[in-house]
């Protein structure tokens, strides 16, 4: 067999693997706890809490993970996690990633300067564009653990880029990747690039 065919088949066994983690079937009981704030399919009505439908399952494996620890405090879901298995986060995380997110709209005032930002960065600082990791439709990228921002409601993306950025949020890990690009955007860049990925799709 050639070396190509083989690598191939080898990433295909992989990403395989990792995909049978989680059940997305056996997460119905389980989630109905998380209904109240993030919605019954995970699109969440309220802008302070985040929809879950549609994100990478991996990324959102890791987020369990880290607020079951306590490396992601979320006082409003204290304890929550406590009593759940590696893979009852597994089934949520699986069943999360199968449903599609909502997509809202972009405040016309502010869909220019959101989207500049979104597509360019600021390069004279050297803060990179969100499309290098995020993607240009705000995707995401799972399998490197980019999550999809396209669609999320705007107050919470705002309030994820302040805490990144205030050291409230400290959980992407050892190359801060996100707490430098939020330490060079002031409020009204979070603002403006809010807005402008609420109506990304
Ligand atoms: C009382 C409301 C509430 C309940 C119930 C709740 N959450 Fe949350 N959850 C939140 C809030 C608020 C945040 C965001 C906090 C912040 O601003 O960082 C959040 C964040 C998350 C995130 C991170 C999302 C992201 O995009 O990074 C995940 C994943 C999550 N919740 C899963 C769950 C699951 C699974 C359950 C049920 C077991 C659950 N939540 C129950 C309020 C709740
Ligand atoms: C070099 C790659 C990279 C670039 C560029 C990047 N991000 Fe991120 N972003 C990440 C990673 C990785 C995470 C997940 C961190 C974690 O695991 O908690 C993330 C997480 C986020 C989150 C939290 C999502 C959630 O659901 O809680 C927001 C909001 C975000 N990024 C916005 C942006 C914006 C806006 C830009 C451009 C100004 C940007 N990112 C540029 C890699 C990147």
């Amino acid at each position: 067999m050639n070396k190509v065919l083989v690598s191939l088949l080898l990433t295909l066994g992989i990403t395989g693997l990792a995909q049978a983690a989680g059940n997305a079937e056996n997460a119905q009981g389980k989630v109905v706890v998380c209904g109240a704030c993030h919605g019954a399919d995970g699109n969440s009505a309220a802008p302070n809490f985040p929809k879950l439908a549609g994100q990478g399952e991996r990324y959102l494996l890791k987020q369990l993970n880290d607020i079951k620890s306590g490396a992601r405090p979320i006082v409003e879901m204290t304890g929550l996690l406590d009593n759940m298995s590696d893979q009852d986060l597994e089934d949520i995380s699986a069943y999360y990633a199968s449903q599609k997110m909502s997509v809202g709209a972009a405040d016309p005032k502010l869909v220019e300067r959101g989207g500049e930002l979104f597509r360019g960065g600021k390069l004279a600082e050297g803060m990179p564009a969100c499309i290098g990791c995020h993607g240009p439709s705000g995707a995401g990228l799972d399998a490197a653990g980019f999550p999809q921002l396209g669609g999320q409601h705007a107050t919470y993306i705002a309030k994820q880029l302040t805490d990144f950025r205030e050291g409230n949020r400290t959980n992407d890990g050892d190359s801060m990747i996100m707490r430098s690009i939020a330490a060079k955007l002031s409020n009204k860049d979070m603002e403006a690039v809010s807005s402008f990925i609420q109506g990304l799709h």
